[in-house]
């Protein structure tokens, strides 16, 4: 990069890139920046979830020669949305672009994106493959009817006609960022679908094509729970402002215990004639622990826990639901001494024991911010591109 003082003037343009092991594409993706940006004042700000592989350190290494480039580091924490938000956060330029590390979206276009923004007073313009001119590049079939239904759905609950409302690539005006942030969702991976959601009024969205590119270094971060993110995300859009979605996916796990532990109750006294309270004590333990296992890698999949800090979490969520299965107990007694409808008081104690269960687990086991234990929850599944 050029020095710096030979742009003397108010800063233009943010370029936020959210980065997770991306250490050898950190330079080159600067130099693209320098050669397409070179008549716009502009910062670059790099948001690192903490990758082991020393992207951090490289950035740092570069922008001591270039006070243009800075570092936004989180610790314990996982998130492409909640980091282009924060990144975006982080500036105080009037327009900010996002951008991906790996070269797969196409910088070249940055300053054409830029200049439909100003000049037709939009608040946001997106890099979109699939408009005349864009491309998939090299999907799958499989994978492009994948990415149609999702969009199908997106546009559906954005109530915006995007033409790749997957995009991670885009312009905004910092001005309509102020009036939607505040009602961003921040989860999963798709930050755009989430800003034009949350927009209070209609949001101005321009297009610009280009084809999507393949990676330089290193490898996709998408794994098989973006899916899950993705339908998170839309559900807390359409319902979220009434129940909390984390609570629902709690809740549905505990249906699905409620159901095996009554089938398996059924197994252990009725078939193998096993005493009633062995069997019932067998069942609660098992179901349990599986309810624990489960919940910790959907509804709690951004804070899971690893090795220890899991033995401990299964230790805690075990005492929580004793104590909320015997609240759901008193509960169902108490409502029978007052002559309540049994199903009622059943019906009653389940949702007074979901309540409890959840909140004393949400502070107690999957406590946020709990940095050693949610420092490793970067170990992907799979490798499984974009959707
Ligand atoms: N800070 C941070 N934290 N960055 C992350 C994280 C994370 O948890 N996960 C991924 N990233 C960064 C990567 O380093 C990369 O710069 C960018 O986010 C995109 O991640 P990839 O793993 O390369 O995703 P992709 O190529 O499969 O998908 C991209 O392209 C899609 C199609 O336009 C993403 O930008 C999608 O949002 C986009 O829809
Ligand atoms: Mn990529």
């Amino acid at each position: 990069m050029s020095h710096p003082t030979d742009r003397i003037g108010p800063l233009e343009l943010a370029v936020v890139i959210p980065t997770f092991r991306e250490r050898a594409n950190i330079e080159p993706m600067l130099e693209l920046l320098e050669s397409a940006l070179t008549k716009i004042r502009y910062e670059v700000i790099f948001v690192d979830d903490d990758s082991p592989d020393g992207t951090a350190e490289r950035v740092r290494e570069l922008a001591q020669a270039d006070p243009r480039i800075r570092l936004l580091r989180r610790i314990g924490r996982r998130g492409l949305s909640s980091a282009c938000l924060e990144g975006m956060l982080a500036t105080t330029a009037p327009y900010i672009a996002v951008i991906d590390a790996d070269m797969q979206h196409d910088g070249r276009i940055l300053p054409l994106m830029l200049q439909k923004l100003i000049d037709e007073k939009l608040d946001i313009v997106i890099g979109t493959r699939n408009a005349p001119g864009g491309s998939m590049g090299e999907f799958s079939p499989a994978r492009v009817r994948l990415s149609q239904f999702g969009r199908r759905l997106s546009n559906w609950v954005t109530k915006t006609e995007l033409s790749d409302p997957m995009s991670g690539f885009f312009v905004l005006d910092q001005r309509w960022l102020e009036t939607t942030v505040h009602l961003t969702s921040a989860v999963g991976f798709k930050v755009l679908i989430d800003l034009i959601a949350s927009s209070p009024r209609p949001v101005r969205v321009g297009e610009v094509p280009y084809t999507f590119g393949a990676r330089r270094f290193g490898e996709s971060k998408l794994d098989v729970l973006v899916v899950l993110e993705y339908l998170h995300l839309l559900l807390d859009k359409l319902i979220g402002r009434i129940i909390p979605i984390r609570f629902l996916l709690f809740s549905m796990v505990g249906a699905v215990g409620v159901a095996v532990a009554l089938g398996l109750f059924f197994v252990l006294h009725e078939l193998l004639a096993i005493a009633y309270e062995p069997a019932f004590f067998t069942m609660l333990f098992t179901v349990m622990s599986l309810n624990f296992f489960f919940n910790n890698i959907t509804t709690y999949r951004d804070r899971r826990l690893k090795g220890a800090a899991a033995w401990w979490g299964w230790l805690s969520f075990m005492f929580a639901c004793s104590a909320g299965a015997y609240l759901n107990f008193l509960v169902v007694q108490q409502t029978r001494s007052l002559g309540i409808r049994w199903y009622l008081g059943v019906a009653l104690g389940l949702c007074v024991g979901a309540v409890w269960n959840y909140g004393v687990t949400s502070i107690m086991t999957w406590r946020h911010g709990h940095w050693a234990s949610a420092r490793r929850t970067d170990r992907m599944l799979s490798r499984e591109p974009q959707c």
